[in-house]
């Protein structure tokens, strides 16, 4: 369960354009397990990735063989206050120490094309990386002309070349990032926020079967000065297949108005839980976000959200929607949220999205 502490950290974040959080081996291993099948023969772009640091690109180095990955680009961002610093991500691997010739304030772009076990211990891990570059074989590690931004045109290019990015992008730019995926027609595996389902645009996207919510949640990430961040609500998006959307949510709850009462401002049922969906309903129903995590489209269809399809309320001296804070204290708001009618007033209920059997 997320604490109010750890949600705050990532709004923090968002506010203060601080998108320095780093994303540890361990939860990229959990989400990449999931999608083995899926990486053979294509090219993987990680554009949010130091190559000396990040450890997406470092999962990909390792696995590069057992993946049959095509190829592997990563490409740093300057103006990171960790770019060529190495944060230590790699461990006690002194063989990644800055080389001679290593691009000191650029960002950089890093291409393997091909790995090899050159050490013959019969794994390939980040001390043959580091051996293959050295030998400059088939590889191929350069300094960007601009800043590595992922909408630069240098960036851009590198975009068009790759089936599948994979990454954690900045926090604060997670729509524009998503849009340029999309608009590139790409496959993509990227952490973000789960209040970013809220965005019209992201939302959008989900609600017509684009993009859908990955496995696992990211519950902490390694700041700039090594220490742990702990963040609730941040999990994986993507547009790979994943078994889960294709399994049926198990319905037991009958249908009862006194249960399940209709929203005052939307011709919807109120479903408070997502495990309480009535299996005997047909109709419209409002149900929390989370219901993303277990939406199976062949299940269920996305009508819209609360936020679009809520209407005013008129009451008897002329107001428009007046509900109850949580403090009892009477307000007016804009229909932006579903009502259900409490007394001679209503209850304003938190975002739902609008649901149908299929
Ligand atoms: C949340 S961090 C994650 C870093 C890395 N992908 C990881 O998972 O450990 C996002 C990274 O994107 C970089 N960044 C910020 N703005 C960027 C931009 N416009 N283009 C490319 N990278 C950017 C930041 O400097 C930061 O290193």
């Amino acid at each position: 369960m997320a604490t109010k502490s750890s949600n705050s950290n990532f709004h923090r974040a968002a506010k203060v354009k601080n998108d320095e959080f780093y994303t540890q081996l361990a939860d990229i291993e959990k989400e990449l397990k999931h999608y083995k099948d899926q990486f053979g023969g294509k090219v993987v772009y990680c554009n949010c990735d130091d190559p000396f640091e990040s450890n997406f690109f470092k999962y990909f180095a390792a696995n590069f063989k057992a993946l049959g990955l095509k190829r592997l680009i990563a490409t740093s961002y300057k103006p990171s206050p960790i770019a060529n610093t190495q944060l230590g991500l790699f461990g006690d691997d002194k063989t990644l120490e800055p080389q001679k010739g290593r691009p000191k304030v650029n960002a950089n772009k890093l291409i393997i094309n091909d790995v090899g076990d050159l050490d013959d211990d019969g794994a390939f891990d980040l001390k043959d990386v580091a051996e293959q570059l050295k030998a400059n074989k088939n590889n191929e590690w350069a300094p960007l002309d601009g800043e590595g931004d992922f909408r630069s045109p240098e960036s851009t290019e590198l975009l068009k070349q790759a089936d599948i990015v994979v990454t954690n992008p900045p926090f604060s730019l997670f729509r524009e990032y998503v849009n340029q995926l999309v608009e590139y027609k790409k496959r993509f595996l990227i952490i973000g926020n789960d209040n970013a389902r809220t965005y019209v645009d992201i939302f959008e996207l989900m609600q017509k079967n684009k993009i859908w919510s990955g496995y696992e949640k990211v519950k902490e990430f390694i700041q700039p000065d090594g220490s742990i961040k702990g963040f609730g609500n941040v999990g994986w998006y993507t547009n790979l297949d994943v078994a889960k959307r294709h399994e049926s949510l198990t319905l037991y709850k009958k249908y009862s108005p006194k249960e399940y009462p209709k929203y005052a401002n939307y011709d919807a049922l109120e479903v408070s839980k997502v495990t309480d969906i009535p299996v005997d309903y047909d109709g419209e129903m409002g149900v929390p976000i989370s219901f993303l995590d277990k939406y199976n489209p062949d299940q269920f269809e996305i009508v819209g959200s609360s936020s679009n399809l809520s209407g005013p309320i008129k009451t008897k001296d002329g107001l428009v929607y007046r509900y109850k804070d949580r403090n009892g204290y009477m307000r007016q708001a804009a229909n932006e949220r579903f009502a259900l009618p409490d007394g001679d007033t209503w209850r304003r209920i938190y975002d739902r999205i609008v649901i149908r059997k299929k």
